[in-house]
């Protein structure tokens, strides 16, 4: 195999996102922080039908963690994520999407990424929050 440069199987590795911010524990640690945020909030807060947060804490987790290459366990929970469907039953108007996007931008700050890192987790958030608006006003 003269000139043929060969390279072994499995050495090219490349990480994604999710690895390269520190896997479950950050996106937990992301979420949670959030979530403490949305149990304060006026304007949120109702709009949570359970009780308890903790459920809704961990479907976000698992879909982040899914989004940016990590396990899979969401959609093997919940299916295909669909979240403007999933958003339907609530009044997701500017003011609901400030409030999350506030909650959400402390608690990115609190994990203390690189600024690439935290500068593309951002981009997304705020780009999905957008899309998830279904009520003018
Ligand atoms: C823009 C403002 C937003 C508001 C006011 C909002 C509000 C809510 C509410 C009230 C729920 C129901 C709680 C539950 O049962 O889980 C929910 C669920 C959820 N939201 Fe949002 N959300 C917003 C944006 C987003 C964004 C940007 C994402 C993704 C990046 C997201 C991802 C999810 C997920 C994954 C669920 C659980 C879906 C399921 O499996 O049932 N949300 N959201």
């Amino acid at each position: 195999m003269d000139g043929v440069k060969e390279i072994r199987r499995g050495t090219l590795q490349e990480q994604t996102f999710y690895e390269q911010v520190g896997g479950e524990e950050t996106f937990r640690r992301l979420v949670h922080r959030f979530y403490e945020g949305v149990a304060e909030d006026p304007l949120l807060r109702p709009m949570y039908p359970e009780e308890d947060l903790g459920p809704a804490e961990e479907r976000l987790t698992l879909f982040l963690i899914q989004y940016w290459g990590g396990p899979t366990t969401y959609s093997e929970n919940r299916g295909h994520p669909r979240l403007r469907m999933r958003h339907a039953p609530f009044t997701v108007d500017r003011a609901a999407h400030d409030a999350w996007l506030k909650h959400m931008r402390v608690a990115v700050e609190e994990l203390g990424l690189s600024e690439e890192h935290e500068h593309t987790l951002w981009n997304y958030l705020t780009y999905a929050a957008a899309s998830m608006v279904n009520t003018p006003g």
